[in-house]
């Protein structure tokens, strides 16, 4: 399975096994996955941080205060890394992280991450420590605690241990570590109710022609609607983007349309009208284009020059209003005051189940950016509001909100 785009911790406790987790880091990043690592104060005995932190190429993370108070640092880590995380690996786990983790404690980052997973993320935990160990009656009863809530734990295999003894503790292979991870996030693709459902992302600028070599466009770059297409593929949705003219790379698995005028984005976007679940307009389509186009180049003759614009299509407005009772219609909003009145009036013109409002001020949010900050308004709904956020991040609350939607139905 790909794993590309996949956000995995692997939490590292003090087992003899951790020295097989660099490996494991880089089956994984090989897979294309991105990953992180957790690792116990004890874990550092048995496997060293550079290692971590050159194979998983980002930062190791152990406790969770930073490392000076200085002004400016970011207190928030412990919690956005596991908001982060489509799973979280345990392995090698210890007898005393399991016992940490069942009790509840948040004293460093792994035992963090597993308080603050996303609910439903997949946890695996493949315990290793010695056979008399695993089998005392500590462990199982923390086991079946982490068990009843939803973690997976998988049976340490049988052989030589490292205190020279044959019993049942030693942490599998990396690569069977792997094909668990991947059954994991396989059947949790299946279990999204966006799983072969077919959804249409419209992402990017349009380009309104005045002439031949100038146009009428605004800054979008696109990154937000390419971050919903992508989201959506990796829930196992069939994913079309129709994107206005940008410099980035098709996500993997989706279909991209490309298009430059708002007109040929509706004519693309319309094949689809009929027989798409859900629609997601994400694009910035200009509302105006030059009422006629001018053939060759415009010379600057002329101290003024009037031009009169004529409204282009409303793209997602059109999918609104001719859907059917099962088809949802998603849409943005990019306001600059009374935000969430007029989100909430788009959406009820445009006739939209869900409506992300956003502002651009092209530093944290909107246009360009690689955040954004958006409030939520569901059909009937409250408005939910949700802090700054990478494009990817805010792309999969927004599919998570669709996937309440669906469930809902
Ligand atoms: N949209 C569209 N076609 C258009 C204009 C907008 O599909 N011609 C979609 C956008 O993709 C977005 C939503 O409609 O999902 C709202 O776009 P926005 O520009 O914020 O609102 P407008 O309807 O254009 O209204 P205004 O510019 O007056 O705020």
């Amino acid at each position: 399975m790909d794993l590309t785009g996949k956000n995995i911790i692997i939490g590292i406790c003090g087992g003899i096994a951790a020295y097989k987790t660099p490996h494991l880091v880089r089956l994984l990043k090989k897979k294309g996955a991105n990953v992180r690592v957790a690792l116990t104060d004890a874990g550092t005995r048995f496997v060293s941080e550079l290692s971590l932190a050159t194979v998983s190429q980002g930062p190791v993370y152990r406790s969770i205060f930073p490392p000076t108070d200085t002004h400016g640092t970011d207190f928030t880590t412990h919690i956005s890394l596991g908001e982060w995380a489509d799973a979280l690996v345990i392995a090698p786990a210890t007898a005393n992280t399991l016992a940490r983790l069942a009790a509840g404690l948040c004293d460093d980052m792994l035992a963090t991450c597993f308080l603050t997973l996303r609910p439903g993320k997949p946890v695996l935990i493949f315990p290793a420590m010695d056979g008399q160990m695993y089998l005392s009656h500590s462990v199982q009863r923390n086991i079946a605690t982490l068990k009843s809530q939803g973690a997976v734990i998988i049976e340490p295999e049988s052989g030589e241990l490292a205190s020279g003894q044959c019993g049942t503790g030693r942490m599998p292979e990396p690569e069977a570590i792997v094909e668990h991870i991947e059954t994991a996030l396989l059947s949790l693709v299946h279990s999204s109710p966006l799983h072969g459902k077919s959804i249409v992302v419209t992402a990017g600028p349009t380009r309104e022609k005045i002439d031949d070599v100038r146009f009428l466009s605004n800054y979008s770059s696109g990154k937000m609607g390419f971050a919903i297409a992508k989201a959506a593929g990796m829930r196992g949705a069939r994913v079309t983007l129709i994107s206005g003219p940008v410099g980035l790379a098709t996500p993997p698995g989706v279909e991209r349309i490309d298009v430059e005028s708002a007109a040929e984005m509706r004519d693309a976007a319309g094949n689809f009208f009929p027989s798409c679940d859900i629609f997601i307009g994400a694009a910035a389509v200009a509302d105006y284009r030059p009422a006629a186009v001018i053939r060759g180049k415009l010379k600057k003759n002329d101290p003024e020059l009037q031009f009169t614009l004529v409204k282009n299509p409303d793209i997602l407005g059109d999918f609104g209003q001719q859907k059917n009772p099962v088809q949802l219609a998603v849409g943005f909003a990019l306001e600059q005051e009374n935000g969430i009145d007029n989100a909430r009036k788009k959406l009820e013109e445009k006739n939209l189940d869900l409506i992300a409002l956003n502002f651009s001020d092209r530093r944290t949010s909107g246009f360009e950016v690689d955040t954004n900050m958006l409030t939520l308004i569901k059909r009937g709904g409250p408005a939910t509001e949700l802090p700054m956020l990478s494009k990817e991040e805010a792309a999969r609350k927004l599919l998570d909100t669709i996937e309440n939607i669906c469930r809902q139905r």
